[in-house]
Formats: structure tokens, C-alpha cells, sequence
């Protein structure tokens, strides 16, 4: 499996253009979901770029429109069948108009797509993108999910850095080996593989070198980098020891990850946030349920007072981090009981933000064989319990910055044409404060004077 990703040509496979390439098309990439797919948009755009085709912003001039989609809840799905349906209206006016589909509802609905909508071109699942400038170039309709003919060369390195950004995602691995009854991801994803380290390592040079500050490494189960296939060595599991790495390089100020899982969140990552400089003070933990009945049916590997465990650990090491976490409320079974635990967990773990979703049952997924047995207007009301608890807790932690001075990465225009700028402290928060364009991948002192549910605004300090 690993020889997926061994580190074929890093440098040709960059940015060379293929003069091969028959018609420069207009591209327009449209992206659904979760920051896979934005980093799986950049691999697309860049490998378009590369075939001799142009990506744009204006959907309305485009030749060809891909949508790139998510199915991790059914409301996601309905958002890009509609987007396609609007779509088909410009194929009817132009018959050289293509539309396709990409990422995990390709991947999910396969086949299905073409008859819900005649006139889709191409489909292609998450693990086959690396075939999409190939697929453009012909023009019979086109169905590639399942495992890759032929495995990718250095696939993931395969990017379009834009001027002016100071933050990267950074993939290093794919796919899921858990099971959560409810999650499509590992049927749309497949099991789990893992880059090579100096890989890795080698697009994060690259990255500084192109002035990234900040990168965020991204997995399912981030923290399970390496698996069973990398070792632990001196008690350091294969992604601590990728920190370290990363953690001496030369230009990269930050780093972050996305998502671990409370299974794998063992004591050398817990310490390494207090070792690692560069390892910020934030981390989002997704526990689902805070009913130990439910964590159970959900087939998720942890008890609540597990994660109050890893969270008092975490906050002894590194005192204010900042926690979020990601909820699902209306479970099959899930009684006033369970989800009172949820909330009980919540307000115990003192998260300082969630995601909170419904639950929508996928189909192919455990769950979706159980009765959907909580109303929709049960689970609404579960939804706006917590939503209202993540407010105020969100806001209780944001008042503990307030007349603190914090060091903000400078990420860009608040609104455009404004001197107004935004930017995010080590934990997560977001500033706005006035500075200028030339700011924009600088860590600047911001004084912090205001504090909302959202969002914290400041003055550069003074000896700045
Ligand atoms: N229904 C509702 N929420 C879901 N999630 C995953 N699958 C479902 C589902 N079937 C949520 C989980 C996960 C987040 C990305 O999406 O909370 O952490
Ligand atoms: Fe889905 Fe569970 Fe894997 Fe996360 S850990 S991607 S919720 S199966």
C-alpha cells in the first residue's frame, strides 16, 4: 500500500505544464465539505493547471464546472444534486458544457448519478482524482470510483499556491480503518494509508519556502498516522515523531492537526504540546455523544470519562488551550437521558466550540439499518440546547483574552476594500484589528479589547 506514496519526482510533478494537452478549458471547481476536499480541490486545480487548463472564479464563463462533493450528512448530498440539477440547464444551451462530479458523492452514488441526472460527464471517487485531466481530455461519459488501475505518482503533492496566503493543509494520510456505525467515510475514503514521513516533510520545506507560516496536517484519524506499519520508538507513536520533525523547520511558525481521534490521543501527543514549540494551543477532539450507551452503539472505542481524562491532561500541560468538538444529536435510541449526558459532558469538558449535526442515517452505513427513531423537530430542539451551550461557553472562553495582548497571524482582509484585516491567535481565535495588505504573513502583538460569541477584535500593541 505504502508504495502508493513513495516520493516519485517531487520537483517535475509540481507545476510543469503537459504541452500534450489538446484544448485549454475554463475550469471552475466548486467545493463541498470538510478541509479534505478543499485540499483535494487544490490537488484537482493544480493537476488541471499543469494538463494546460485554466482555473477560474466566474462559474458563469466556465467550460467545465466540478463539483466536489461531500456525503458525510444527507443535507449535503441534497446541496450538490441541486447545484448539478441547476446546472443542466446551461448544458442544454451549450452541448460542449461539462459537468462533473467528484469526491465522496461520486464515490457513494456512483452509477446512480448519471440517472438522476442524464446529463452529468464524469464521476470520480476521492481515491481517483489523479486521473481527472486524463478523463477531461475525452468525451465519453465517464465512471471511475473503486480502488486506482494504477496507484498515483505523488499525487499529494500536487498544489496551487496562491500569492499572498500564509496557511497550508497538509494530508498526510488517507482513508479510515474505524468503523463508526453512522460514517460513509471509510466506504467513500477506503482504508487507511499513510506518506511516507520525509515526504511529508518535504512538501513542508516546500511550503516554507513559498512563505506558509502555518500548516494544519490533515487525516481522518489524524493521530493514527503510521498505524501498525510505522513504529513507536523511545514511547513516541509515528505522529509525535512527525511533529518533531516538522516542529525544527525553518519558516513554519505553526502547526495544527485535524482530527484526532480520542482513541489514539495518547500521552506523548499530550506532552508534545508542551514540548513543541511550534504545536499550537488548540486542539478540535470529536466525541459524538457524551452517553457511554450510545459512544457504544456508535461503535466509538472511548468512554465520557475517557475524554474528561484527555482533557484534564491536556489542559495540566497546556493551560489555556482551546478544545472543540464535534457532536451528533438524535442517534437512533438516543433517549432525554443520553443526550443529557451529552450535555453534561460538555459543560463538565468545558469545550470552548462544536460542531453539533443532526443525525442523518447514510446509506451502506451500520446505522442505517436502525430505525431513525428521534423526530426531526426532537432532534431540532436537542441541536438548539447545545447550540445556545456553544455560544455561551464560546464566548466565556473568548472574555478570558480580553485586555491580553496575542500573538495573530495575519491572514488577510476582513472585507474587501476595508483596512480592516483578520487573523487567528495560537488558539484558535479568530481578530479582526486594522493593519495593512503588507501585514499578511506576519505574527503580529494584537492588544484584545473586544470579545463576541464569535470572534475577538484588538489594536497592534503599542511595542509591537
Ligand atoms: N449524521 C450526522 N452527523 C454525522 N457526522 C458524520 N456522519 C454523520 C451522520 N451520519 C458528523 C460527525 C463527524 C463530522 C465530520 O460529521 O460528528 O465528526
Ligand atoms: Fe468516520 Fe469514525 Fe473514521 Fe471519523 S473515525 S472518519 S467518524 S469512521
Amino acid at each position: 500500500m505504502l508504495a502508493a506514496f513513495l516520493p516519485l519526482a517531487l520537483s517535475t510533478y509540481r507545476f510543469k505544464k503537459d504541452s500534450s494537452v489538446k484544448k485549454s478549458l475554463k475550469v471552475f471547481v466548486k467545493t463541498y465539505g470538510c478541509q479534505m476536499n478543499e485540499r483535494d480541490s487544490e490537488m484537482i486545480s493544480s493537476q488541471l493547471q499543469r494538463a494546460g487548463h485554466e482555473l477560474i472564479d466566474n462559474e458563469k464563463v466556465a467550460d467545465v464546472v466540478i463539483l466536489n462533493t461531500c456525503s458525510v450528512r444527507e443535507q449535503a448530498e441534497i446541496k450538490a444534486l441541486g447545484k448539478a440539477g441547476y446546472l443542466v440547464r446551461r448544458k442544454r444551451t451549450n452541448p460542449n458544457f461539462k459537468i462533473g462530479i467528484v469526491g465522496c458523492m461520486a464515490e457513494n452514488l456512483g452509477e446512480k448519478l448519471f440517472k438522476l441526472n442524464g446529463v452529468i460527464d464524469f464521476v470520480i471517487g476521492p481515491k481517483r482524482l489523479h486521473e481527472l485531466a486524463n478523463i477531461l481530455e475525452g468525451n465519453r461519459k465517464n465512471l471511475s470510483i473503486g480502488n486506482p488501475k494504477r496507484q498515483p505518482l505523488s499525487h499529494d503533492f500536487d498544489r496551487k499556491l496562491e500569492t499572498n496566503k500564509c496557511t497550508a493543509f497538509l494530508s498526510i494520510m488517507h482513508g479510515c480503518n474505524m468503523r463508526c456505525s453512522y460514517c460513509v467515510v471509510p466506504r467513500t475514503r477506503g482504508n487507511e494509508q499513510y506518506r511516507p514521513m520525509e515526504d511529508i516533510v518535504e512538501e513542508a520545506k516546500f511550503l516554507a519556502e513559498n512563505g506558509i507560516k502555518e500548516i494544519t496536517l490533515l487525516g481522518q484519524i489524524v493521530n493514527n498516522y503510521g498505524g501498525r506499519l510505522m513504529p513507536v520508538i523511545n514511547g513516541k507513536t509515528p505522529f509525535v515523531q512527525l511533529l518533531e520533525r516538522l516542529d525544527i523547520l525553518p519558516g513554519i511558525k505553526r502547526i495544527r492537526y485535524m482530527s484526532p481521534h480520542p482513541k489514539n490521543f495518547s500521552d506523548d501527543l499530550i506532552l508534545a504540546h508542551k514540548t513543541l514549540s511550534k504545536l499550537c494551543p488548540s486542539v478540535h477532539l470529536p466525541i459524538q455523544s457524551g452517553s457511554n450507551r450510545i459512544l457504544v452503539a456508535m461503535r466509538r472505542p472511548y468512554t465520557a470519562e475517557r475524554i474528561l481524562t484527555i482533557v484534564k491532561k491536556l489542559r495540566r500541560v497546556v493551560p489555556n488551550v482551546g478544545i472543540s468538538t464535534d457532536i451528533i444529536v438524535g442517534y437512533p435510541g438516543e433517549t432525554e437521558e443520553d443526550f443529557a449526558e451529552t450535555v453534561s459532558l460538555f459543560d463538565t469538558a468545558k469545550f470552548n466550540m462544536a460542531f453539533i449535526f443532526k443525525y442523518s442515517p447514510r446509506e451502506g452505513t451500520r446505522s442505517a439499518e436502525l430505525v431513525d427513531d428521534v423526530e426531526e423537530s426532537e432532534k431540532e430542539r436537542r441541536n438548539q440546547i447545545l447550540l445556545q451551550r456553544v455560544q455561551e461557553a464560546s464566548l466565556y472562553y473568548h472574555q478570558r483574552f480580553l485586555g491580553k495582548t496575542e500573538e495573530v497571524l495575519v491572514e488577510g482582509h476582513a472585507r474587501r476594500g476595508t483596512d480592516t484585516m483578520f487573523g487567528w491567535t495560537p488558539n484558535h481565535c479568530k481578530v479582526l484589528f486594522k493593519a495593512s495588505e503588507n501585514d499578511i504573513g506576519k505574527i503580529l502583538s494584537i492588544q484584545i479589547d473586544g470579545s463576541t460569541t464569535t470572534i475577538l477584535s484588538g489594536t497592534i500593541a503599542e511595542n509591537a
